[in-house]
């Protein structure tokens, strides 16, 4: 259980901060974290008062049933909230003084799938989302001018967990780690057929999450094609696919991804075998700390993560089967950040491995949405999905400190390429087009203000890639 305790302090009445604060259908105008508030009867407040909640967790909108369940007029309040992946007990305490009213405020909250691990890390996140609300409780209250202080100091003395919480992962990015995929797939059935037959093309399945995905996909009777390039981890791969699954198609072609030269090179030779492909998976990608540049002049995350993804595409559209699938890997990490369509390859201001890897991967999400309206004619899906927090040698690598914080929490490759499969092989797959998919289910792109793009950057991305890519054709 995490246990939230906040007290603050108001120039105002006890009549008035107790009739305020005890009727939670005004609870979306002080607490940031809650979208909506509907009163079963606005009417009356009192014992057994029920209220409906829609709460804000990061990209996901999960619904809280609230009820009055002790009613101490001016006194005392005591709220029990149940939802699917955790339940709170409010407690409200009101005391008279010299100058106003004390509230002391604390919320006991127990979440589903939790264990201790989980409650120590999401502890100090929901401290920060509790010392908001309170924050917006007292300006609500008072009109309190000195708001943005109490936001600095929210600030100082960060822990890597505060900055997560304030630059990336709020209560509901938990549902990116294995919590989130077992919560999730208690509500799945599993896609019925094969993809025997199939035609697939899958970037960086080497490793990780890509590794995973091929394994299964291979289980699932498809004719693979894995585009690598590390020659000789590309044929091990291929040879324990095909001994564990007995699955005998499996193609290497071997190409660096941030290369242009090489992605032309490969992309003429799918051309040339005349199969059309069904599935084409953008996987590979990485994150790099350092700013550093390819041998065609390049920097490393553009060329990887974005521009490698786009000129992979745009070359093997006219390979694709009428009604393919694109399956475009993303990140969660795509939230934080607005793409700067000015500057795509990061060279203004210090760079920051992270954010550049967030614009890209943001980017990928814009191409996405581009591509389904370009090949809606051609009957051509093209999705962008999420992973989820995963324990991959990629993670390990580019992440050491946030790998080692959350191991407990990662999801195995194979859960992080759960919705890869599924997008390939559903029915959904092949009708929705354009979105971006966590856990088999779409998600919104845009979460934290300013972080999303205008139809006219959308345009500018298009073609600020294609005159970069001009050099290469
Ligand atoms: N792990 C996570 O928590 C997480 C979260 C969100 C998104 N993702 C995304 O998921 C995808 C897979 O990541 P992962 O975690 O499985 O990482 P990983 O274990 O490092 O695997 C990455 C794969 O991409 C390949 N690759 C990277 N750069 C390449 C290049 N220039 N040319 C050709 N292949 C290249 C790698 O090849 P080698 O084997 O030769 O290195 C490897 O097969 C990435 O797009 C990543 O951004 C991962």
């Amino acid at each position: 259980m995490i246990i939230l305790k906040a007290s603050i302090h108001v120039k105002r009445s006890l009549a008035f901060t107790f009739r305020y604060t005890s009727d939670f259908s005004h609870i979306q105008d002080w607490d940031p974290g809650v979208v909506s508030c509907v009163a079963h009867n606005p009417e009356v407040v009192g014992k057994g008062s029920q209220y409906d909640l829609v709460l804000k967790f990061g990209p996901f909108r999960p619904k809280m049933k609230y009820e009055i369940i002790e009613y101490e007029p001016y006194s005392r309040v005591v709220l029990k909230g149940e939802g699917d992946s955790f339940s709170a007990m409010d407690t409200i305490i009101f005391t008279k003084t010299d100058k106003g009213t004390q509230i002391d405020y604390q919320a006991d909250i127990r979440f589903a799938a939790a264990g201790k691990t989980i409650e120590r890390i999401l502890s100090p996140v929901m401290k920060h989302v509790g010392k908001k609300a309170m924050a917006g409780l007292e300006h609500k209250l008072t009109g309190n001018k000195g708001l943005s202080e109490k936001k600095k100091c929210f600030k100082s003395g960060s822990s890597l967990a505060d900055y997560i919480a304030d630059h990336a992962v709020f209560p509901g990015m938990l549902m990116f780690s294995r919590f989130g995929y077992e919560f999730s797939k208690r509500f799945w059935l599993e896609p019925a057929g094969t993809l025997y037959r199939k035609n697939i093309v899958l970037t960086g399945g080497t490793s990780g999450i890509g590794k995973a995905a091929a394994f299964k996909l291979a289980e699932k009777k498809a004719f693979l094609t894995l585009i690598a390039r590390n020659r000789q981890k590309a044929e091990q791969v291929q040879q324990k696919i095909i001994q564990k699954t007995g699955n005998p198609h499996v193609d290497i072609l071997i190409a660096d991804l941030s290369l242009m030269q090489d992605i032309k090179a490969i992309s003429r030779k799918i051309a040339e075998t005349k199969k059309s492909i069904d599935i084409l998976i953008n996987n590979a990608g990485a994150l790099f700390n350092e700013r550093k540049m390819t041998s065609e002049g390049l920097e490393q995350t553009f060329a990887t993560d974005l521009l490698g993804v786009f000129y992979l595409t745009q070359r093997l559209k006219d390979c694709m089967a009428e009604g393919g699938r694109i399956i475009n890997v993303s990140s969660g990490g795509m939230y934080t950040q607005k793409i700067d369509v000015d500057d795509l390859e990061n060279k203004s201001g210090e760079y920051n491995g992270a954010k550049a890897y967030a614009r890209a991967k943001r980017g990928v999400v814009i191409l996405t949405r581009l591509w389904a309206e370009r090949f809606a004619d051609k009957g051509i899906t093209v999705h962008s999905m999420h992973p989820g927090w995963v324990d991959t040698p990629g993670i390990e690598k580019s992440l050491p400190e946030f790998h080692q914080l959350v191991n407990r929490m990662l999801r195995t490759p194979e859960q992080g390429a759960d919705t890869i499969v599924w997008l390939a092989l559903s029915k959904k797959g092949g009708q929705c087009s354009g979105l971006f998919w966590l856990d088999r289910r779409p998600h919104e792109t845009v979460v934290f203000p300013k972080t999303g793009e205008s139809e006219r950057e959308r345009q500018l991305l298009w073609e600020n890639l294609n005159n970069t890519l001009s050099e290469f054709k």
